[in-house]
């Protein structure tokens, strides 16, 4: 069985499972920190039956002013083990019902590789629409563009 919960500070210490892959974005600390601190409602992550597997998390925020305040998805990650069992889908419907029902938010947005063409489907399959190409957002070895999808909520009655 699979649970959703809060992240907590213990949990940076064992999700080496999940974050080592290429395409997960580690941050420092004081980044994850900073989320916990500020909006520890969307940091969500699934745990598996023994309490102590992490299987995959969600890493959001709120932000933006008038008609642009909006989620944002900072990370979502499957474990590789526990890959096409639905949870990226029950992980991203939960931040957005926080986004709709706690955040009263407009859309919800998110940045993606532009080389990762299996996340890119997948969010167009859970409603995403590409916006716009973020020249060089990611920078280092692996430097590429960054694509912004976005996807409107309930608030967002005219689509703007
Ligand atoms: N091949 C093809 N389609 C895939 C896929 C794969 N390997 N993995 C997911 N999908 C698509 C399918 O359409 C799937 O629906 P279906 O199973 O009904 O066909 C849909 O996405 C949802 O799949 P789900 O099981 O919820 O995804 P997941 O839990 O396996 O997690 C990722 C998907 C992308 C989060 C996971 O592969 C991952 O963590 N990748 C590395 C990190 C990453 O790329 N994160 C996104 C960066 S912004």
């Amino acid at each position: 069985m699979t649970t959703l919960r809060e992240a907590t500070m213990n949990d940076l210490l064992k999700f080496n499972n999940v974050n080592l892959d290429v395409l997960t974005e580690t941050y420092n600390m004081s980044f994850y920190y900073h989320y916990l601190s500020k909006w520890p409602e969307s940091f969500t992550v699934a745990e598996g039956p023994n309490n102590n597997s992490i299987m995959g998390y969600v890493l959001g925020k709120a932000e933006g002013d008038d008609k642009l305040w909006h989620g944002h998805v900072s990370a979502v990650t499957v474990a590789p083990s526990y890959r096409r069992l639905g949870l990226a889908k029950t992980l991203m419907d939960d931040f957005e019902n926080l986004c709709v029902n706690t955040y009263q938010a407009h859309f919800v947005d998110l940045f993606v590789r532009s080389s990762n063409h299996l996340a890119q489907e997948m969010y167009e399959k859970f409603g995403y629409s590409k916006y716009r190409r973020v020249l060089g957002y990611y920078s280092g070895e692996s430097a590429e563009d960054a694509l912004d999808m976005r996807k409107a909520l309930p608030r967002d009655k005219n689509k703007e």
